[in-house]
């Protein structure tokens, strides 16, 4: 099984960017921990700032992975770009937010995306991944 993480615009400064809204740790410190969960499922991580980007990713694996975990940052709330692409796809796809953006700035309450998601998963801080997880497995 093969499962794609996407991290958006900023997710790169994970650890150093707010973090008392999200967290302490790098993406890249939590990502072994989360690898090392389900030895049996290869999940790649991908991050980039550019839309277009992680487009190219999404169309990439879309095809032949079993699931994609998407958190799309500040796209999620403006891309209509990123919902054609996700509705292209053939496997499943979770979106997730590490903070509760229903808590946050009006304008993070309506996401662009999750029309074309199985699923949304926000607030949990870096735990919203593995139950992203959880959940393509569980659809399988
Ligand atoms: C975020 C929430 C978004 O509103 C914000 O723009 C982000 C991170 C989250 O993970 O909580 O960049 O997606």
């Amino acid at each position: 099984m093969k499962i794609q993480i996407i991290n958006g615009p900023n997710l790169n400064l994970l650890g150093v960017r707010e973090p008392g809204i999200y967290g302490d740790n790098s993406f890249e410190s939590y990502l072994p921990q989360l690898q090392a969960l389900y030895p049996n499922i290869e999940i790649d991580y991908f991050q980039s700032n550019v839309e277009g980007l992680l487009i190219d990713k999404l169309q990439e694996v879309g095809f032949t992975y079993d699931g994609i975990v998407i958190n799309a940052g500040a796209y999620t709330h403006t891309s209509i770009a990123l919902q054609d692409c996700i509705r292209s796809l053939k496997c499943p796809v979770i979106e997730v937010h590490i903070s509760n953006v229903h808590k946050r700035e009006e304008f993070r309450h309506h996401s662009m995306i999750s029309c074309a998601c199985l699923g949304v998963i926000a607030g949990f801080g870096l735990d919203s991944y593995r139950l992203a997880i959880e959940a393509i497995v569980k659809a399988r």
